[in-house]
């Protein structure tokens, strides 16, 4: 186990009508807030009008940007940066999902900034000072409600890159499982898919002696796979709610990584896609991570084998180490498939046009490998897209 530093600040508010309470927390640091949302589900909900009644009974002033998208875009972030500077706001409230949350932390840093937020995404310069920001969380998914990332899509050129920094952990999550009822089915399998994939992230490390992380991520890895499908086959089912949403928040937080060495390759690899094809994150991440596994099993087998036995159920007796490693993979991509995800480029009608340059950008032409544990260049990457095909 790898020395390590453990501090998740973001208080956790969860539970049925917790958004309730959302004015008086929000009023412990506030008085005017930017509330920050999507396209509209919030609204058609009934949820807004819930946020905006706690939040007049509190006497919090509020001033509103709606229009997140899903892969957030910077142009937002800037019309956001520029309310917050002429009314003096100092506080962000997003609500939604990670897409809303993200745009909301990328305001944060880039209020007190003086050059463009971009910087920061492009690893250009470090933020010194960001906005508090909270959230009230609509889908389990991006994990973005207690993470200390946001990652935000640039317009021009369609580049879509991530920021960490300790400063943009929300200070307080609201997180009710209730408002999760109202997904459609396809969103609550893409989110799933997003959780499982950070539990993935994490596992495949070369990191020795970590049992306690391995078997954490395993338990939270089945908590979510046993309960999707309940989810999927009655939306208002709370017990499966609340355990995907809690599970999405682990998955994210930074326990699970705690003394372990994470790889982020598949993530690097997906935002690419969803760039270029603004398909949700989820989604790509079901079509690449099964093809990113395929081509760097042979380089673990005893962990690949590991996760197909302790998570997928297969057995060792009955198998060699490489089947068993394989037969692993084979089990995700048909519970993608069970939950109505591709796992195929051709399956979200994408053809092999752009992989060069999704490839080329993924690496900026070859200068910088990807992943963490298994680092790869611009030929791997291109070879895994190829797989995927
Ligand atoms: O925009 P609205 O109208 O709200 O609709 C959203 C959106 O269309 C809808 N939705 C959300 N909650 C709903 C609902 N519809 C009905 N009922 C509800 N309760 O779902 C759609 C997807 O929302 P979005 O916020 O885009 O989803 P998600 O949470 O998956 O966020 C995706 C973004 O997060 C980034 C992804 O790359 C992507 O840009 N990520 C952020 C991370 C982080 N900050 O730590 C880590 C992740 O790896 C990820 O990269
Ligand atoms: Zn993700």
């Amino acid at each position: 186990m790898d020395n390590f530093v453990f501090n998740n600040p973001t208080r956790i508010i969860f539970g049925k009508d917790t958004e309730l309470s959302v004015g008086q927390e929000v009023k412990g640091y506030a008085n005017k807030i930017l509330l920050h949302y999507g396209g509209g589900s919030i609204k058609r909900t009934g949820l807004y009008d819930r946020v905006i009644k706690s939040l007049n009974d509190a006497g919090v002033e509020v001033f509103e940007l709606a229009g997140v998208q899903p892969n957030p875009r910077l142009s937002l972030v800037q019309e956001g940066i520029k309310i917050c500077r002429e009314n003096d706001i100092r506080f962000i409230l997003a609500v939604g999902g990670g897409s809303a949350i993200d745009s909301a932390k990328a305001i944060s840093v880039g209020v007190p900034y003086q050059g463009d937020v971009w910087d920061f995404y492009e690893g250009n310069a470090a933020p010194k000072e960001a906005l508090p920001v909270a959230t009230i969380v609509t889908i389990p998914a991006a994990g973005s409600e207690s993470s200390f990332s946001s990652v935000i899509t640039k317009e021009e050129g369609w580049y879509k890159r991530g920021l960490n920094s300790e400063l943009l952990f929300p200070v307080f999550s609201i997180m009710n499982p209730e408002l999760t009822y109202t997904l459609p089915d396809y969103q609550t399998a893409c989110g799933a898919a997003d959780i499982m994939a950070h539990l993935m992230e994490r596992y495949f490390t070369d990191t020795a002696n970590v049992e306690l992380t391995d078997r954490l991520i395993e338990a939270t890895y089945k908590t979510v796979v046993n309960n999707v499908p309940v989810a999927l086959k009655n939306n208002n089912d709370y017990n499966s709610r609340a355990e995907i949403m809690w599970s999405g928040a682990i998955a994210h937080n930074g326990l699970l990584n705690t003394g372990r060495q994470g790889d982020w390759g598949s993530h690097a690899i997906e935002h690419e896609l969803s760039a270029i094809y603004d398909i949700a994150h989820g989604a790509g991440l079901a079509i690449v991570f099964p093809a990113w596994m395929k081509y760097l099993y042979k380089r673990d087998i005893n962990r690949f084998a590991q996760f197909a036995m302790r998570v997928w159920n297969i057995d060792d007796n009955l198998f060699d180490l490489e089947s068993v490693a394989l037969r692993g993979i084979q089990a995700l991509e048909e519970y993608f498939n069970s939950i109505g995800l591709p796992t195929r480029l051709s399956h979200a009608n994408i053809d092999d046009k752009h992989l060069e340059e999704m490839a080329d950008k993924c690496t900026a032409s070859d200068t910088r490998k990807i992943g963490g544990v298994m680092q790869l260049n611009k030929e791997d990457v291109l070879n895994i897209y190829k797989l995927a095909l």
